[in-house]
């Protein structure tokens, strides 16, 4: 029998951020701190010089600590090349959607062994960056079958698993989009949400090949019928539905939110936090676009939430401190609400408080930095200092 690995003390972290903290401190910063963890949970948080004893100990040398980042949107279980539509888009093209046929043709002909190690190598590309937790939808298979695949292969490495087949009208169905909807709201659904935590939609009225208002709607109450919970890609490419949707169906995140009206955003603040909205700065990057007002959300209350939407087309990179110092330098946040916004804002909007956060039971999720604080996460832009602390079992 294999011996249990007992308690661990973390010590010598020089700042802890908790993120777990109420009122204006969210961030809940603590220097000079010491964490307890056992069997994978959080047992004691607190300065060094009150640390209780435990089977062994870390020293982390005056390093940041911080919850581990929650990736609450990806794509990643897709095979293929886009980096000439990335380059085309640096040289003005602008983006539609119209390349995720390519990647479904790729992602259909791989086996399963070749994408289970694209996804395998994708989530170890996150760790390394110190995402604890991340999100992956299906999206780039779009029949019955592969869409079924493209979960269980998800299912492999998260729970959080999000059906996408109303990511575009594939190709075969462009003559007749009524009969696409009805598959993923019938077979599509049946076959996927077994594998499946969450639905989503891409309603973008501004891409030919995105929904409506109306065929979003009956894919997420389908979704919502079969168990799933709702997120919605919502407003990425212009004005549209899609905020207000997913406000009215209670949808746990409306991710993009590039172009917001006045109404948007009181929809937003009006929901309480049931309806994170979830930036993606990375994509407005990647596809040379504006960045979505962040500030003007904050400052409204809307919840807010930072995750990459790492995925072929319009951001293949996996680094949550990339979309933090995109977060600080360009939509206005303050590296601690950055930092904030990418563990509990996206454990917020997956519904999750045992993780995004250092409080004794939550999961022992922990990110350490090669540096004194958080304030380097974004002045140390495009530098590795963040990864996933490795402890014993
Ligand atoms: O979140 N907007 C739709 N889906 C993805 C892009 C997918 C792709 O281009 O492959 C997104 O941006
Ligand atoms: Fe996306």
């Amino acid at each position: 029998m294999r011996e249990s690995a007992g308690s661990t003390l973390i010590r010598g972290i020089g700042e802890l951020l908790t993120c777990s903290g109420s009122g204006p401190d969210k961030l809940g910063l603590r220097r000079d701190a010491a964490v307890v963890v056992e069997a994978g949970r959080i047992a004691w948080v607190g300065t060094s010089t009150s640390a209780p004893d435990a089977d062994r100990s870390v020293d982390l040398g005056g390093r940041a600590v911080l919850p581990g980042f929650v990736d609450s949107h990806s794509h990643l279980v897709f095979a293929g090349d886009r980096s000439r539509e990335f380059a085309a888009r640096m040289a003005g093209e602008r983006y539609d959607g119209g390349g995720i046929g390519v990647s479904v043709a790729a992602t259909r002909q791989a086996s399963d062994d070749e994408l289970r190690a694209l996804v395998a190598a994708r989530v170890a590309e996150m760790r390394a960056q110190g995402t604890t937790t991340v999100e992956i939808k299906g999206g780039y298979g779009l029949t019955v079958e592969d869409e079924a695949r493209a979960l269980r292969i998800a299912a492999e490495f998260t729970t959080e698993t999000t059906f996408l087949g109303a990511h575009v009208v594939p190709a075969e169905y462009s003559g007749d989009r009524a009969a696409y909807v009805d598959l993923v709201t019938g077979p599509m659904l049946a076959a996927a949400a077994p594998h499946a935590r969450w639905v989503d939609v891409f309603c973008e009225p501004h891409s030919p090949h995105a929904f409506t208002e109306e065929e979003a709607r009956a894919v997420l109450v389908a979704g919502e019928l079969a168990g799933l919970g709702l997120r919605v890609h919502g407003n990425q490419l212009g004005p549209g539905p899609g905020v207000q949707l997913a406000v009215e169906l209670g949808a746990a995140s409306v991710d993009h939110c590039t172009y917001l009206s006045d109404a948007d955003i009181e929809a937003l603040a009006s929901s309480a936090g049931t309806t994170v909205a979830t930036l993606l700065p990375g994509v407005e990057f990647s596809t040379r676009s504006p960045y979505p007002d962040a500030r003007r959300l904050l400052d409204a209350g809307v919840s807010v939430a930072l995750a990459t939407d790492c995925n072929p087309g319009t951001c293949y990179s996996s680094s949550m401190p990339f979309v933090i110092a995109l977060a600080v330098r360009e939509m206005g946040l303050t590296p601690g609400e950055a930092v904030y916004a990418a563990t509990a804002g996206s454990a917020l909007s997956l519904r999750r408080s045992d993780v995004g956060r250092i409080e004794v039971g939550a999961r022992a999720d922990l990110t350490v930095l090669e540096a004194p604080s958080h304030l380097h996460l974004a002045y140390r832009a495009g530098v590795p200092i963040a990864r996933a602390l490795d402890l014993p079992d």
